[in-house]
């Protein structure tokens, strides 16, 4: 079966698994973590090169302050948890996002984990935390700009190349599976360039409900698409005939 190389997934649906059963939202945050470990493992198991979670967008600031309190509390408390174990795993670990914003608790956290599993050649697991795509598009011209003001760089020779290459994600394939739970048919601000031509996989299950084979019938249906890129089948294929 033909695996995508990068997996990226928009964990929602805790809020509504946490009312469902009469309990705080919070509580749907914190069951969601085994569906996370979950994710990690299998793709591991698969040897699927990349996996990106969406854990916090740029968006999520908007909620009550208790809910990112305890969500920001949750982050650290995880990392404390699970490092070595994702670390025993081969997992080199990396965060997305912009990360001045956080507690510094928790960046000190984010560097410390970075740098223990940076030469890891396991999965590599990103996870995105006060991230945005239109941050990241922002940052990286942010930056080619600041390469043109040195005069290391001309406006001309900025391309797709050179613009991907200072994205959160540069030097990992494309995302070429988006799964999101929770039956919400959006982006979110979810990975803007990256997934340009990712096969889109909605998923009704709640994210703390996600199991192995739910992520099974997303990679089903990955396999089961046919990835033009705008070209047609007959060219692609090389097959006779227009
Ligand atoms: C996703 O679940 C987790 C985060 C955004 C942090 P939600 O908290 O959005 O859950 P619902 O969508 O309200 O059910
Ligand atoms: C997207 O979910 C962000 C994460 C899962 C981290 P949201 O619940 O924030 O998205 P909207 O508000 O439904 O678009
Ligand atoms: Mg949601």
């Amino acid at each position: 079966m033909m695996l995508p190389r990068h997996v990226a997934i928009t964990m929602d649906g805790n809020g509504r698994w946490a009312a469902a059963r009469g309990a705080p939202r919070t509580a749907g945050h914190k069951a969601g973590l085994e569906a996370v470990r979950l994710c990690i493992k299998e793709c591991s198991r698969l040897k699927i090169e990349a996996l990106t979670l969406f854990a916090f967008s740029s968006e999520n600031w908007r909620r009550p302050a208790e809910e990112v309190t305890t969500l920001m509390s949750l982050f650290v408390e995880a990392l404390d948890r699970e490092l070595d174990e994702l670390h025993r795993q081969g997992v080199r670990l990396r965060f997305i996002g912009e990360r001045g914003a956080l507690a510094m608790r928790l960046q000190t956290r984010i560097a410390a984990a970075e740098l223990r599993t940076a030469v890891n050649t396991g999965l590599k697991l990103q996870i995105a935390v006060n991230y945005g795509g239109r941050w990241d598009i922002v940052q990286a011209a942010r930056a080619l700009a600041r390469d043109c003001a040195a005069g290391a760089l001309r406006a001309a020779d900025i391309d797709e190349t050179r613009l991907a290459s200072r994205l959160a994600l540069a030097g990992l394939p494309d995302a070429e599976l988006l799964i999101r739970t929770g039956g919400e048919q959006r982006i979110s601000n979810f990975l803007l360039w990256e997934a340009a031509y990712a096969e889109l996989y909605f998923c009704p299950r709640l994210w703390p409900d996600f199991e192995a084979a739910d992520l099974a019938a997303a990679l089903a249906f990955f396999a089961g698409r046919e990835r033009r890129f705008g070209n047609t089948t007959a060219a692609r294929t090389g097959a006779a005939g227009s």
